[in-house]
This record gives C-alpha cells, structure tokens and sequence, in this order.
C-alpha cells in the first residue's frame, strides 16, 4: 500500500471504504479495551478471567502502538506538507495534538513491555482516541480557543474570590474552628468545597460571621459557573452560525449571478440566504401562491412549467423572483427534475436588501431577461422604479 492510500485509509474524513472499516475496527478496538480494563479492575470478575481480560487488552493496546506508526508513516501526505520534507512533517504530526494523543494511547502497550506494573489500568487514555472522531469536540476546543479571554478572567475572579474567601474565613473561624480553619491553607479547602457548591459539609463555619461568609461565597459560585456557560453557550452559537455561513458562502460562490455584485455584497447575501435541498420530483412552488422567497440554484436542474411550455433551469440560475418584485402570485409551478440543493432568500430579506442596494433589482432584471424560453415575464420598469423607492 502506498503512503497516499495509507493517509486516506487514516483519514477520518474519507469516505472510502478500507477508511469506513478501519474506523469501524478502530472504535470497537477502543471500547473492548476500555471495557477489558474496567472488567479486570473488579474482583470477582478478574478472579476467573484475568489472562483472558489482560491478553484482549495487549492486542488491543498493540493496534494503537501500530496506528501510531502508521499514523506518522502517512504524516507527510497531511495538506499543507508537501514542501517541508518527510521528516518535518512527522516531526511536525508528532508535536500536534493528534500525535501527543496518539502516543498518550500508545503508552498501556509500550507500559506493558517495559514491565510497568500498572500497564494493565491506564486504559482508560483509549477514551482519547474518540476525539479524532468527533466533530462536536473539534468545536469545543474551536469555541475554548476564541473564548480564552473571557474563559480566563472569570478563572481570575474565581481565584481571587477564593483566596479572599479563604483569608476571610480564616480570620472569622480561626479560634472557633481551629481544625479546619488553623490556616489560611487549610480554609482554601472550605472555600473550593463552597464556592463550587459542592457542599460535603465536613468543613462548616461556627461563628455567624462565617456562616453569612459562607452564604455569600455559595452565591459567588453560583454566579461564576453561570458565567463560564453563558460564555460558553454563546460561543458555541457564535461557531454555528459561522460554520451555516461557511457553507452557505461555499454555495453561494458557485452562482455567477453573485459574482457581479461585489465582496462585501456578497457577503451580505450569503448571510441571509439559507441552503435548502429538494428530492427529485418534489414541487418546490406552485403558480397562483404568493411569494414568499426566492431560489438560487446550486446543483441539480428545476423545471418551470409555463401554461404553454416547460423550462428547465440549472446550477447558477434563479426563480421565483418576480412574485417578490411585483406581489403578484407566482406565474408559474417549479419542480425539482432532479435533486436540487439550493439557496432561498425570504421575502423579508429580499426586500431589505433591494431598499440597500437598488442596483440588485436591476441585475435580477438583467438577469431574468436572458432566461431560456418565452420572454421571461419577470418585472416591468414601474415595479423596479418601486422597488429602488423601498
Ligand atoms: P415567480 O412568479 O415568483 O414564481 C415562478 C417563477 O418561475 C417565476 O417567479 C420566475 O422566476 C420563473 N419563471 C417564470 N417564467 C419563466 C421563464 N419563461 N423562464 C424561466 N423562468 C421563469
């Protein structure tokens, strides 16, 4: 096997086949050895099946300590790489997050060989290994990047707080309390236990003074982890909107049509516009509804079907434009003749954009007049007039 196919086979994107089984080999390997280690670190169980249980856990524990070799063989075949030599980009694979865990999951089996007592319980580092998997993970971290500043200035507060929290209690309870708040060291631990209101109640103020420290330092708490997931939720959101958009962008290059409005127009559009997709055969508006959006097609084929004739549209091109410019119903039924992906501008959008940018209804116009088939009967001059009044 070349070293091309051997990154594709490796490739958590790909959807080659070999790629598709190694993954589904790959994530049974992680939970059998998972499963193996927890199995052996119970009693009974391990009583009656240890050579079995830590056998299936060395093989399992091998196949990671191959893929890692394979893993930093097909290293060079990672976009971007191909400039910098082979050794650089193992080097580079070998320093990245990916490697660092792919070593970390190497370490039970390379534990083993070199006679580690505890080899057999660190298994639980396999649990790892999902991360290259899932995408919802790779967002985290993405959102945990962008949101470092705020993430550590509540980190910051959280410390401060804590250690006032802390000085505090130990001046209030120090003569009361003497066990757990003998220092200000030892009233760290109250204060941690409190302040994530975690509460084990081994540790409790006497005087009143402590016990409304106490109540304050439970609210601060509170609040703290409030912040840290209403930074994180936005974040999140923020990473959403910003993946549709990458999309939408994606799509939105491939109609020519927008190519004649500018970048920033672009732009404009692409955030408005949401893609959609329709199953061959399925009507996607009907003549004499009202308009409510328009269609930019993306891929696939649409057929106007005129009274007197059928028209077929394809990638690059619009409809259901003209309902929107004139309010009239639609003046026609389009139907998706093949699986469609396309992009639909509301009529709320529309109409915004064309009191922004007049010169739109023109290009539409323009556009539409080229149309295969009868004169198009898009809009006439009073409704652009209209519309450029919007
Ligand atoms: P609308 O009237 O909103 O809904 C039906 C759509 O079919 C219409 O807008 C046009 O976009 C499109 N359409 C109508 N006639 C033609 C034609 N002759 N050629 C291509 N598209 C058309």
């Amino acid at each position: 096997m070349d070293r091309r196919r051997l990154y594709t086979v490796l490739d958590p994107d790909s959807s080659d086949r070999a790629a598709r089984l190694f993954r589904v080999v790959h994530h049974v390997l992680v939970a059998l050895g998972i499963a193996a280690m927890l199995a052996d670190s119970v009693p009974f169980i391990a009583a009656d099946h240890d050579p079995v249980l830590r056998a299936g856990y060395y093989l399992v524990g091998a196949f990671f300590v191959v893929e890692y070799l394979l893993r930093l063989i097909a290293a060079p075949e990672m976009p971007g790489q191909e400039h910098g030599g082979p050794l650089r980009a193992r080097l580079r694979w070998a320093i990245s997050l990916g490697g660092m865990l792919d070593l970390l999951c190497a370490l039970p089996a390379i534990g083993a060989l070199a006679r580690v007592p505890w080899a057999h319980l660190v298994g639980f580092v396999w649990a790892f290994k999902y991360v290259r998997y899932s995408p919802g993970l790779a967002s985290l971290n993405r959102v945990v990047r962008n949101a470092r500043q705020a993430l550590l200035s509540v980190l910051l507060g959280f410390a401060i707080v804590l250690l006032t929290a802390a000085s505090i209690a130990y001046l209030l309870e120090r003569h009361a309390n003497p066990d757990a708040f003998g220092s200000i060291p030892a009233a760290l631990w109250w204060a941690i236990v409190t302040m994530t209101t975690t509460g084990y109640g081994d540790v409790v103020p006497q005087t009143v003074a402590g016990r409304i420290l106490g109540g304050f330092v439970m609210i601060g708490g509170i609040l703290t982890f409030a912040l840290w997931a209403g930074i994180l939720a936005s974040g999140y959101a923020e990473e959403l909107r910003r993946r549709e958009f990458l999309r939408t962008w994606e799509l939105v290059a491939k109609v020519p049509f927008l190519h004649n409005i500018g970048a920033s127009l672009i732009a404009e559009v692409a955030s408005l516009l949401r893609p959609r997709d329709f199953p061959a055969g399925a009507v996607i508006m009907r003549r004499g509804q009202a308009g409510d959006c328009m269609y930019f097609i993306i891929d696939g084929e649409a057929e106007v079907q005129l009274p007197s004739q059928r028209v077929y549209l394809g990638p690059g091109q619009f409809f259901g434009e003209v309902a929107l410019l004139t309010g009239a119903p639609r003046n026609a039924t389009v139907v998706a003749s093949q699986a469609c992906t396309l992009l639909s501008l509301d009529i709320a959008d529309f109409h915004q954009l064309l009191g922004r940018h007049p010169e739109l209804a023109r290009i539409i116009h323009a556009e539409a007049q080229q149309r295969p088939g009868d004169v198009a009967p898009t809009l006439s001059e009073p409704a652009l007039a209209i519309d450029e009044s919007a």
